[in-house]
């Protein structure tokens, strides 16, 4: 029997791709998945520090980890990601978790086997502190679904949101060869996927000559019949060139994810957004007048230091001018190293009941949108079947669940949508 692994993964989708190569690295060394991590011979933690809530998690879970490592020393223990990317990170974790075996950060994710195939049972901690652009291309996949795929198209950030870790552990934006992504998406169709989504921080800042939209364009325009996404866009970068080309093919879903943050002016200006509520709305009828059925979605936080009634009022009024299909919400969290965390912090408890507030509101309008999408017949890629039920979303990236009758994963289907469930859909076949 050949050794295995298992891979906790926390955070966003960028975090899920990146499990993906590390389970590369894995497969190609002979490594096998484990069912759990009590029957794995190594265990890898892929960590968040977005919000303490996630760090917190994450911490409760590595401490699981101490009994699986007395019952069976020679487990390797390796935790990787932007908690230990995250300045003073990989030391912290050391201390509280003296029983880690391999560290590294988000800069060296693809020198894993190598710290792998050294190690000898010493501590292996190794954290770079600069980027290495292309690192990552060529990196072996093993990716877990059978319809949808991840391709990075650039990775980083700039915009030092001054609430936000993520520029501090994944370093300053650099894109990927469109050349190279276009070999990717090719490979991927040719293996049968249907769904690709492109991933970045911010994917309207793709740096390459003719920029995201020209990107866009040109992978739509790759031979097969299948969906393509993006995400994450900024309001202040999302333009009407990249909105243009989304109208133009049928392949782009009709959906962005388009994070607002807040309503407020003040406090969008303290948050170094480089937008206002007005330009943000002025954006949302851009998008609108392309693509008038698009499904929008956002992530807004409430809390953020020094906000008071009156901007999260507009945060609230914002939310219900826009009416998004899907409303991500948080509370700030801070975030020592960024500018906000040394701003006035708003309690807790302030912070506990806006938020109760606000996804009060955003549960009339969700349910609300859905329903106004029965009786409507959409196209739907199936993603998955259980027990005779399909489950997939719509062009506008609303769930639909119909009964499976002859789909497979993968089919593009016509799907009437004959009632709602909260913002989901369903439907029968046409
Ligand atoms: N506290 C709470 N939420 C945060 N986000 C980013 N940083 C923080 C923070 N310090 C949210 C933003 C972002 C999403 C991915 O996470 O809304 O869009
Ligand atoms: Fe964080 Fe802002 Fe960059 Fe998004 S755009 S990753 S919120 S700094």
């Amino acid at each position: 029997m050949g050794k295995s692994y298992y891979i906790s993964t926390f955070g966003c989708q960028m975090n899920v791709h990146e499990s993906e190569k590390l389970a590369g690295l894995l497969s190609v060394r002979g490594y096998f998945e484990a069912l759990s991590p009590e029957k794995a011979d190594v265990i890898v933690f892929n960590t968040c520090c977005i919000r303490e809530t996630a760090e917190t998690r994450i911490a409760g879970r590595l401490g699981n980890l101490k009994r699986i490592k007395e019952e069976n020393p020679r487990v390797i223990l390796a935790v990787c990601g932007c908690m230990t990317q995250k300045k003073g990170g990989a030391e912290a974790l050391i201390k509280r978790f003296p029983y880690i075996d391999i560290i590294f950060g988000t800069h060296n994710l693809t020198q894993f086997g190598a710290y792998l195939d050294a190690y000898e049972g010493k501590k292996t901690v190794e954290i770079w502190e600069k980027e290495t652009p292309g690192e990552e291309d060529g990196t072996a996949v093993k990716r877990a679904g059978t319809v949808n795929a991840w391709v990075n198209i650039m990775y980083g950030c700039n915009n030092f949101c001054s609430y936000c870790i993520v520029p501090y552990v994944r370093g300053r934006e650099r894109s990927r060869k469109k050349a190279d992504i276009l070999a990717d998406m090719r490979g991927l169709l040719d293996e049968g996927y249907k769904e690709i989504t492109l991933l970045g921080q911010n994917v309207n800042s793709y740096g390459e000559p003719g920029g995201f939209s020209g990107l866009l364009a040109d992978a739509a325009a790759l031979s097969g019949t299948f969906k393509l996404k993006f995400m994450t866009s900024h309001p202040k970068d999302l333009t009407e060139d990249v909105v243009r080309v989304m109208a133009m093919s049928d392949k782009l879903a009709a959906h962005i994810h388009l994070p607002v943050q807040s309503g407020s002016d003040r406090v969008l200006s303290l948050m170094n957004r480089k937008y206002t509520g007005k330009k943000y709305l002025e954006t949302i009828d851009m998008i609108r007048k392309y693509l008038p059925n698009a499904g929008l979605s956002s992530d807004v936080m409430v809390g953020f230091p020094t906000e008071t009634e009156a901007d999260f009022l507009d945060t609230v009024r914002l939310v219900e001018t826009v009416r998004f299909s899907n409303l991500f919400t948080f509370i700030y969290s801070r975030r020592s190293g960024t500018p906000a965390a040394d701003m006035a912090q708003i309690p807790y408890k302030v912070k506990q009941e806006r938020i109760a507030r606000l996804i009060a509101r955003q549960k009339e309008i969700g349910p609300a949108l859905a329903g106004e999408a029965v009786g409507r017949v959409f196209t739907v890629l199936c993603e998955e079947i259980h027990g005779g039920v399909a489950r997939g979303k719509t062009q506008c990236e609303r769930e639909m669940t119909f009964p499976a009758d002859g789909v497979k994963p993968g089919d593009f289907v016509r799907v009437r949508a004959l009632r709602h469930k909260n913002t989901g859909l369903i439907g029968e076949l046409v």
